[in-house]
C-alpha cells in the first residue's frame, strides 16, 4: 500500500425529509445569501425545489436562482453564474440536481474569487485551492460529486470535457434523500447505477500490491450495485434499494475506495470524448466504454481481472486457465449492464465508426503521454479501444 492522506470532511443528511435541514446547514457553514443553483427542470417538476425554498425561508436566508443547468454542464452558464454571484454578494452555492449541476456550481464557486478566467483550472491538474463553499441536494446516484473534489464541465469552444480538482470544491454539506431519486426515469437510474460501478473499477484495477482493505471495499460495493440496481429497475420506487444505491454512489467516489492506490481513470477520458461530441449520457457512454477497456487491457494482470470474476461476479476460478475465469467476469459485467438497458456499442449512443480517429486526437495524447494509471495508453491504444467498442 502506498502513503496517502485522506481529508473527506462533508457532512452528509442522509434519509426522507433531510432537505429539511437545507437552511440551518447553510447557516452553519457560513452561508448568508445563496445561489440556488439548477438544471433543466426536474426540480421543479417533482417538487423538490420547493422543499429547500422552504428550508431556506424558515432559516430566513434570501437567494437567488440560476437554473438551466444541463447535462454535460457548460461553460457558457458557468461564466454566467461568476458574474451573477458577484453582482449579488452571494457568499453560498446551493447545487439541487445531480452530478452536471453540483459540478457546474463547484466550477462557479472557484470562478468567484479568481481574477483569472475559471477554465485555467480545467484539465490543467492547477489545484482549485479558494472557492465559494458549496451545499448540495442531491436528486440523482450516479456522478459522486456531492463528496469528491472534482468538476467536469465542457468549454463550448472545442467542446473539450475537462476535470479540475481541489479541496476547495468538496461540498461543505450534502443532503442526500433516497426518496428524491425515485422520480429518475428507468434509463437515467441505470445510467448512474453504471458511472457508480465504474468509479469503482477506476480503483480496483491497479499495480500497486497489498491493498486487500481497499480492493474488499471496492469489491463490498459492487456487489451491492449488482443487488441492488435489478431491485430498482424492477420497481423505481424501491426506496430501501434507492437509499442503498445512494450511498454507494457517493462510497464510491470519495475515494474511501481508492486511498493507498494507483488508479487508472482511461475509461473516463475515453467516455468523456464521446458525451462531449455526442451528447450522451456519462453513464451510457462508459457501459460501451469500460468493458472494450477491460478486454484490452486484460493481458496486462490476467490474475487481477480473474479476482474481479470470482470474487464480484461469482464466476468459478479455472486454475489450469485463469484467462477463460477473466474473461468470464468481463462478459458478466457486459451482460449485467445489458440487463439494466444499458448501450452495448457505438451505434446505440449514436456514435459513429469514422469519427473515431478525431475521437482518440482529440484526447491530445501527443509527445509521449499517455493516459490511465493501470495500463498507459498511447493515441494508438485508445483508437483500439473505441474500435472494441464498435
Ligand atoms: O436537468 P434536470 O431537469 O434536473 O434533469 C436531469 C438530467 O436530465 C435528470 N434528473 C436528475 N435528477 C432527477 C432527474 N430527473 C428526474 N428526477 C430526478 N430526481 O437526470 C439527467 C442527468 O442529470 P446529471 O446531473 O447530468 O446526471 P449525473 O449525476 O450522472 O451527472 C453527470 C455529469 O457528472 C460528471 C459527468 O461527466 C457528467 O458531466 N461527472 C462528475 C464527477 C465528479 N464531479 O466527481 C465524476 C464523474 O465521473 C463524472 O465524470
Ligand atoms: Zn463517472
Amino acid at each position: 500500500m502506498e502513503n496517502f492522506t485522506f481529508y473527506a470532511p462533508t457532512y452528509f443528511s442522509f434519509g426522507d425529509g433531510s432537505e429539511r435541514q437545507c437552511g440551518a446547514l447553510v447557516r452553519r457553514f457560513g452561508g448568508t445569501k445563496v445561489l440556488l443553483h439548477y438544471g433543466g427542470g426536474s426540480v421543479r417538476r417533482n417538487g423538490v425545489l420547493d422543499k429547500v425554498v422552504a428550508s431556506l425561508t424558515d432559516a430566513g436566508i434570501p437567494y437567488v436562482e440560476l437554473g438551466g443547468v444541463q447535462p454535460n454542464p457548460r461553460s457558457g452558464l458557468v461564466y454566467e453564474g461568476i458574474g451573477l454571484c458577484r453582482r449579488e454578494g452571494i457568499d453560498f452555492i446551493l447545487a439541487v440536481g445531480g452530478g452536471s449541476t453540483i459540478d457546474s456550481a463547484k466550477a462557479i464557486a472557484a470562478g468567484v474569487p479568481y481574477d483569472g478566467d475559471f477554465w485555467d483550472y480545467y484539465g490543467t491538474g492547477k489545484p482549485v485551492d479558494t472557492a465559494l463553499p458549496v451545499g448540495t441536494v442531491l436528486t440523482i446516484a450516479a456522478a459522486g460529486s456531492e463528496g469528491s473534489p472534482d468538476s467536469v464541465i465542457t468549454h463550448e469552444e472545442g467542446m473539450r470535457k475537462w476535470g479540475a480538482s481541489g479541496e476547495a470544491l468538496r461540498p461543505r454539506f450534502s443532503i442526500l434523500n433516497p426518496m428524491f431519486t425515485c422520480t429518475l426515469p428507468a434509463y437515467q437510474t441505470a445510467c448512474g447505477a453504471t458511472d457508480i460501478m465504474a468509479h469503482v473499477c477506476e480503483r480496483y484495477f491497479t499495480n500497486t500490491a497489498d491493498v486487500e482493505t481497499t480492493d474488499r471495499l471496492c469489491e463490498a460495493v459492487l456487489k451491492a450495485m449488482i443487488t441492488e440496481t435489478p431491485k430498482v429497475m424492477a420497481d423505481l420506487g424501491n426506496y430501501q434499494a434507492r437509499a442503498n444505491i445512494m450511498w454507494a454512489g457517493m462510497v464510491a467516489h470519495n475515494n474511501l475506495c481508492g486511498v493507498g492506490r494507483a488508479q487508472d481513470w482511461a475509461s473516463h477520458d475515453i467516455e468523456h470524448e464521446l458525451s462531449a461530441k455526442y451528447d450522451v449520457a456519462h453513464g451510457a457512454g462508459l457501459a460501451v466504454v469500460m468493458p472494450a477497456w477491460m478486454t484490452y487491457v486484460l493481458p496486462h494482470d490476467v490474475q487481477r481481472f480473474a479476482q474481479f470474476a470470482v470474487r464480484v461476479w461469482g464466476c468459478d476460478m479455472d486454475f489450469t486457465d485463469p484467462e477463460r475465469t477473466a474473461r468470464e467476469g468481463i462478459a458478466r459485467f457486459r451482460a449485467f449492464l445489458s440487463s439494466i438497458g444499458m448501450p452495448q456499442g457505438f451505434a446505440a449512443l449514436g456514435a459513429r465508426e469514422e469519427d473515431i480517429p478525431a475521437l482518440a486526437a482529440h484526447i491530445g495524447l501527443t509527445g509521449g503521454r499517455t493516459l490511465g494509471g493501470f495500463v498507459p495508453l498511447t493515441a494508438a491504444d485508445v483508437e483500439a479501444i473505441y474500435r472494441l467498442a464498435l
